[in-house]
């Protein structure tokens, strides 16, 4: 079947799971990793990546469904999302579009911390927009029980994505904390944490 991404860790291909088309993810083996190590981490990834993913959804916070996860291939066949990438979507979005999507965005995170978990890799990378949502894709580092301090991370890791590009990005940022202290009662704590993060990486 066609291999249609190929990232550090994985390969992104189309297949077929009862009659429909679907995603799977294959974790592919790493040759500078020791055999079993190597296998138990794949299988390891790929099972918190598909817990995750219906835990998400299942707080409502928009996921590819799954439909089957194979720890020995360390593969996960999902439900594709099809739509832009928000790092490409940000690019040409107009005003208000931006600001539906940085809404959504804060709105999301905050649900997926409030319910006590976390991302993990919080890039525009991992965020597809569709109908008017925003799907997030790609949560094998993400964790269940998380702490503010993980929380943090995952804010710190959004504001640099929004900070690196022009001005109006960094509006965006500021919408997203926004919609994500009114959705999550503890947001504020963790925009603090934010603070402290970036403070000791300064120093450092
Ligand atoms: N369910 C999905 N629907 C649509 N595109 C997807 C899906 N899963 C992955 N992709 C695409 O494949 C790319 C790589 O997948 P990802 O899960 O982010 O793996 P990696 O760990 O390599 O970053 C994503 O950036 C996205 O473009
Ligand atoms: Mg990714």
């Amino acid at each position: 079947m066609s291999v249609i991404r190929r990232g550090a860790e994985a390969e992104i291909r189309r297949d077929e799971f009862m009659g429909r088309q679907v995603l799977v993810k294959s974790r592919v083996p790493k040759s500078y990793r020791h055999p079993t190590l190597d296998q138990s981490l794949r299988a390891h990834r790929t099972r918190v990546e598909a817990k995750l993913l219906q835990e998400a959804r299942a707080c409502g916070v928009p996921t590819p469904v799954v439909y089957d996860i194979d720890t020995t291939k360390a593969e996960i066949w999902m439900q594709e999302i099809v739509g832009p990438r928000v790092k490409d979507a940000l690019q040409t979005a107009g005003p208000e579009e931006m600001r539906a999507m940085a809404e959504e965005i804060g709105r999301m995170v905050g649900r997926l911390h409030s319910h006590g978990m976390t991302h993990g890799d919080l890039t525009t990378s991992n965020m597809i927009l569709r109908d008017g949502r925003v799907w997030f894709i790609d949560l094998s580092l993400g964790s269940k029980a998380a702490s503010l301090e993980e929380m943090g991370v995952d804010m710190h890791l959004l504001r640099e994505a929004f900070q690196s590009a022009h001005s109006d990005l960094m509006r965006a940022y500021d919408i997203i904390t926004d919609a994500y202290v009114r959705e999550y009662e503890r947001g504020k704590e963790v925009l603090a944490k934010v603070r402290d993060i970036e403070e000791r990486g300064r120093y450092s």
